[in-house]
C-alpha cells in the first residue's frame, strides 16, 4: 500500500488569548497531519481549544507560533479553501432554503441559471426537493443541518471543517445525517475534519481520530480506525467498535468502571 499523501500539516501551532492575569495559553504546540481524502475526527474535553484549531486552520485566527503547510507549501491559513460549518447552522432566516444554498455561488459570481441547476441537484441528493421555498424556521433541525451542509459542500472546498454539526440533534436524526455525510464525502471526494464530543460518532465515521488533552492542549494520541463498514450503523455493529470506544474513553479519562450499586 502506498503511503497516504499529506494534504494539510500542522506543526507546533500555538495560540494564547488575553486573560485578566496575562495571556491564557490554549493551543500548546499542536502537531498533526490530515491526508488527502482523510476523515479525521478531533475529540477532546470541552474548552480545550477544538474550535480554536478550526479558526486557525480556516485563517480566521492567526496563531502565535508554529507552521501550517497545505500540499507542501507554508500557508498562513486556508482562507478560501475550506468549507467551515459551525455548530449553529447560521442559516439566514430571511432567505429560503434555495436562497441560503445559492448564497455562496452568487457571491462567487456564478451565473444565476447555473447556480440554480447546481443548487437543485444538491437539494435533490440531500432529500430536500420540494422545500426550496421553505424558510429555515419552518424546517426540522435535521433539515436545517442538511441545508447548512449543502451550503458548505456546494462551494467545492478542498477541506470540510465541521464543528459539532450534529450535536443538537436527536440520536436517530444524527445517525441518518452521519450516513448522508459519509455518502456525500464519498461522492464529492472530500477531506473532512470533524470536531465532535461524541466518541461513538468519531469512531463510527472516521479513518483517524486525533485526541486532544486539557488546556493548554497538545495532541495526546492519534488512532487509526480500521472499521470497514461504510455506514454509521454498520460501524457501530462491528465487534471492534467497542474496543476503539473503550480506548478513546480511557484517553479522555472518562470513567469506564460501572458505578457501585
Ligand atoms: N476569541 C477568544 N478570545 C478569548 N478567549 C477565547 C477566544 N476563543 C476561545 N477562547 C478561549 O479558548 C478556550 C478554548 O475555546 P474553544 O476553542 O472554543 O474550545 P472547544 O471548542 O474545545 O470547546 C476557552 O477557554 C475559550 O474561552
Ligand atoms: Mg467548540
Amino acid at each position: 500500500m502506498t503511503a497516504p499523501k499529506v494534504q494539510l500539516s500542522l506543526r507546533g501551532i500555538r495560540k494564547s488569548f488575553p486573560g485578566k492575569a496575562g495571556p491564557v495559553p490554549v493551543l500548546d504546540g499542536l502537531t498533526f497531519d490530515i491526508y488527502e481524502r482523510d476523515f479525521v475526527s478531533i475529540i477532546g474535553p470541552s474548552g480545550c481549544g477544538k474550535t480554536t484549531v478550526f479558526n486557525v486552520i480556516a485563517g480566521l485566527l492567526e496563531p502565535d507560533g508554529g507552521t501550517m503547510m497545505f500540499r507542501g507549501e507554508i500557508v498562513p491559513g486556508l482562507r478560501g479553501r475550506v468549507g467551515y460549518m459551525m455548530q449553529k447552522d447560521l442559516l439566514f432566516p430571511w432567505r429560503t432554503v434555495l436562497q441560503n444554498v445559492m448564497l455562496g455561488l452568487e457571491m462567487k459570481g456564478v451565473a444565476q441559471g447555473e447556480a440554480l441547476d447546481t443548487a437543485r441537484e444538491y437539494l435533490s441528493t440531500f432529500g430536500l426537493s420540494g422545500f426550496e421555498n421553505a424558510y429555515p424556521k419552518t424546517l426540522s433541525g435535521g433539515m436545517r443541518q442538511r441545508t447548512a451542509l449543502i451550503r458548505t459542500l456546494i462551494m467545492d472546498p478542498d477541506i470540510l471543517l465541521l464543528d459539532e454539526p450534529f450535536s443538537a440533534l436527536d440520536y436517530q436524526t444524527r445517525l441518518y445525517l452521519e450516513g448522508v455525510l459519509l455518502d456525500a464525502v464519498e461522492t464529492f471526494n472530500k477531506t473532512v475534519v470533524l470536531v465532535t464530543h461524541d466518541i461513538d460518532e468519531a469512531v463510527a465515521l472516521s479513518k483517524r481520530v486525533v485526541v486532544l488533552g486539557n488546556r493548554p492542549t497538545k495532541v495526546k494520541a492519534v488512532h487509526d480506525i480500521g472499521l470497514d463498514a461504510r455506514s454509521p450503523v454498520g460501524a457501530r455493529s462491528d465487534p471492534r467498535f467497542a474496543e476503539y470506544f473503550h480506548t478513546l474513553c480511557g484517553e479522555l479519562d472518562i470513567q469506564t468502571r460501572a458505578r457501585a450499586a
